[in-house]
């Protein structure tokens, strides 16, 4: 199989790679770049666990062919970092006690983070809605939810 040349800007650095054209950019991300906060679960579309922001979208990196990222910006939960640190949406989750077995853990927060740019305060009806694509086999949302609303009231320190 024929190879395709992509470049884009990884966690903000930029990278090149030559991937067969059907490689999904979860696996690129993951084998290629060593960011390895992306998890496979499901690897079909149905867990979130692999949710990155494409341009500032969320998308399923299971299901997003990589040859389609080509000049564009991809963010994973490597990229959530502020200066280094745990950002302060990572800061209220572990606050709230949102982080169980973790698997689940970068997806939501990379929803939770498309969910707060679009609503910085949002009730817990849009929270649930923003989260309503990422499943947590530990079953402890409301610990998820509530994580990302102390974020939203700025308790993340
Ligand atoms: S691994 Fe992509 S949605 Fe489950
Ligand atoms: S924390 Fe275990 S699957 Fe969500």
């Amino acid at each position: 199989m024929s190879l395709v040349e992509i470049r884009f800007t990884l966690n903000g650095r930029e990278v090149r790679a030559e991937v067969p054209p059907t490689m999904a950019l979860l696996e690129v991300v993951r084998e290629r770049f060593q960011q390895s906060g992306s998890k496979l679960g499901c690897g079909e579309g149905e867990c979130g666990a692999c949710a990155m922001l494409l341009d500032g979208e969320p998308v399923l990196g299971c299901l997003t062919p990589a040859v389609d990222v080509d000049g564009r910006e991809v963010r994973t939960v490597e990229g959530l970092r502020e200066q280094g640190h745990l950002g302060a949406l990572q800061q209220a989750f572990v606050a709230e006690g949102a982080i169980q077995c973790g698997f689940c853990t970068p997806g939501m927060l990379v929803a939770a983070t498309a969910l707060l740019a679009e609503h910085p305060h949002p009730t817990r009806a849009e929270v649930r809605r923003g989260l309503e694509g990422n499943l947590c086999r530990c079953t402890g949302y409301v610990a998820i939810f509530e994580g990302v609303e102390r974020a939203a009231a700025g308790g993340g320190k």
